[in-house]
């Protein structure tokens, strides 16, 4: 039987249907499908996943957009200027509008705050430390130091900020937002700073000059940006490349397919290949092993308390018998001399659930 995260399939398969309907949201099937997956639906939770050997031959998410639907998607604020919105907002307005709605996680002017990015301040000169170089600071990517265009910056803002609720701003509000975060980032605009009534409009959005916008290759900026990809791209000789490009059947043409050349062997300074993480086996950990051997263990490691014991097959063939939904529920709430939770109310549901699949899955 094969198992795998579940967080992790969940996201890959949300990416998978981004942009498109997915069919199984009506699907009248009772068990949810993903892709080429199925797996039981028990009380609104998701049990663990196992591959539907029906379900695999095709793909099964999503369908082709409709051209409307595509429109809706394809609304990319592009450096060059298209698709900036109507609206403006200032520097003052936007520091507001940041103190309500994106402080709690980013700190305050950005600074950063424990887990959420940090949106000003670094160095550039940071961006050239090397991550697995031992003693040395990993390089400081924020908007001022790292990234090349303020057009991704206010199209992210739009699309994906504040976090708990995107597409929530208005444009006057992710103008101001914009210019906010540019002006705690001491960017200029037309080689000015920003003082608090700077206004950000789609007017005097391309005098905007972001201090790292040459510091990638190809030249991705103003008007000719994608140009600049494209050509770069189509020459296989700009980044090593060998071979010619494939898209169809290509490992029947495997000697010819195009491969990147560029060994990465000029860094400054050089990659440490020192890892001193001590290796952790997961290889045979399950999500429930560890909270079983912290809750249960001492009632069911063996029968000798009346409770059915891990790995024997006949006591849990006769639990088993009242359906798995009885199962749970009585492990939840008690049943016999057996506690709730097993005495311990702190276990959330999905911890309960993940225990009890452990302990049926070591027991068959
Ligand atoms: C609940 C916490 C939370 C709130 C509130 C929030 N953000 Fe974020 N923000 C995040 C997280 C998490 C990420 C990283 C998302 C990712 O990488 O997938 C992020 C990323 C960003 C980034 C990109 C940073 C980078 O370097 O990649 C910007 C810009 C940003 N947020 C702006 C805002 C603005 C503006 C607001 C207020 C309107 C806001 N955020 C509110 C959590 C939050
Ligand atoms: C104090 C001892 C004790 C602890 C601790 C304990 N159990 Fe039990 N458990 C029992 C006993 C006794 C039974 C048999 C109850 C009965 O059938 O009357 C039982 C039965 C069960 C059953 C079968 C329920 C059924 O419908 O027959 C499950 C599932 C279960 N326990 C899960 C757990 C889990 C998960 C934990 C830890 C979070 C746990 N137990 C901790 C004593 C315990």
């Amino acid at each position: 039987m094969f198992k795998c995260d579940h967080k992790f399939i969940a996201t890959s398969v949300a990416a998978l249907v981004l942009g498109s309907t997915p069919v199984f949201a009506s699907s009248a099937k009772k068990n949810a499908l993903d892709g080429g997956m199925t797996y039981s639906r028990d009380r609104g939770m998701y049990s663990v996943y196992n591959i539907n050997e029906q379900d695999t031959k095709g793909m099964n998410h999503g369908r082709t957009p409709t051209a409307n639907e595509l429109k809706a998607w394809d609304t990319d604020i592009m450096p060059d200027g298209t698709g900036l919105p109507e609206g403006k907002g200032s520097v003052e307005e936007g520091d507001e509008i940041y103190e309500e709605q994106c402080g709690v996680c980013h700190g305050d002017f950005g600074a950063g705050g424990v887990g959420y990015p940090t949106l000003s301040g670094g160095s550039m000169d940071s961006l050239t430390n090397q991550r697995t170089a031992p003693g040395m600071d990993a390089p400081k990517r924020t908007i001022g130091t790292y990234w090349p265009q303020a057009s991704t910056l206010i199209w992210y803002i739009r699309d994906a900020m504040p976090y708990a609720h995107p597409k929530s701003l208005s444009n006057d509000e992710i103008y101001a937002l914009t210019a906010y975060l540019l002006a705690a980032n001491e960017i200029k605009v037309d080689g000015k700073e920003m003082d608090d009534d700077f206004v950000l409009s789609k007017d005097n959005f391309s005098k905007i000059k972001m201090p790292n916008e040459d510091g990638f290759y190809p030249n991705i900026n103003g008007k000719d940006g994608v140009e600049n990809v494209r050509k770069f791209f189509k020459d296989g000789k700009n980044y090593g490349a060998v071979g010619k490009r494939c898209m169809k059947n290509c490992k029947d043409d495997n000697a010819t397919v195009m491969r990147i050349g560029i060994e990465m062997k000029d860094v400054n300074p050089a990659y440490s290949t020192v890892r001193d993480l001590v290796p952790v086996d997961n290889s045979n950990a399950h999500p429930g092993k560890a909270g079983y051997e912290a809750n249960c263990a001492v009632c069911h490691a063996t029968d000798k308390m009346g409770a059915p014991a891990l790995g024997s097959k006949s006591d849990w063939d006769k639990v088993m018998e009242k359906g798995t939904t009885k199962v749970m529920m009585n492990a939840i709430n008690g049943v016999g001399s057996m506690p709730p939770k097993g005495g311990n109310s702190d276990l959330t549901e999905w911890q309960m659930q993940m225990i009890v699949d452990y302990m049926i899955s070591n027991s068959k």
